[in-house]
């Protein structure tokens, strides 16, 4: 499988909502994903297709030299095959082009195989927000990960995408 990465559009969200319903136990709504999607500025949002198959999206939000992941997913028949290890190394390449430094993102405290793939990205444990998901009453973990600007961690990149999918589009590599 190659995955070719591409800008999300208002036109995948079609694909992309079928993907959310099934992975998330609280999905956003369309509305959140149009007014994202909508937001010329400080925002990335890139989908991860196998032909016309959407594997994944991810998403990101940009303050300065710091980037938070807003959103990740892959779709159930993609998960464990290496998707989103190469969305998560094309994002951080194409933001540490832009000159993002440190990287953030909220995760349910259970949600252990997210959690496991963060921690290959460098991403620790912060801080606890109590309650932060507002249906699951599910407490979520602050993760960072600081000076993705750095070489040593591009070489980490290298060793990472070496562990997903060949992948065109999205950052050159
Ligand atoms: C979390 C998620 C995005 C991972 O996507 P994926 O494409 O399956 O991840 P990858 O194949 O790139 O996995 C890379 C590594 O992450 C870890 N990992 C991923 N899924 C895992 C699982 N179910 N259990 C344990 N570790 C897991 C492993 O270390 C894995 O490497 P390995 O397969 O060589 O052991 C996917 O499970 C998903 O969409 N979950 C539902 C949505 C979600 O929870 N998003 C995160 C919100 S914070």
């Amino acid at each position: 499988m190659t995955l070719r990465i591409d800008k999300l559009k208002r036109r995948d969200l079609r694909k992309l909502l079928r993907i959310e319903s099934v992975v998330f136990p609280e999905p956003w709504s369309p509305e959140v994903f149009n007014s994202e999607l909508a937001l010329r500025k400080g925002r990335l949002y890139r989908g991860a297709w196998d032909g016309e198959e959407m594997a994944g999206y991810i998403g990101f939000m940009i303050v300065d030299d710091e980037a938070h992941m807003t959103t990740i997913a892959t779709a159930p028949a993609y998960q464990r095959t290496g998707v989103a290890t190469t969305m998560i190394v094309d994002g951080i390449r194409t933001l540490r082009a832009d000159g993002v430094k440190h990287l953030s993102l909220e995760v349910a405290v259970n949600n252990e195989p997210a959690q496991a793939l963060y921690r290959r990205f460098g991403f620790a444990p912060v801080a606890v927000r109590k309650n932060y998901y507002p249906v699951t009453g599910q407490d979520a973990l602050v993760m960072w990960v600081y000076d993705v600007d750095s070489e040593t961690y591009a070489e980490r990149l290298v060793e990472l995408a070496a562990t997903g999918v060949p992948a065109e589009g999205g950052h050159p590599t």
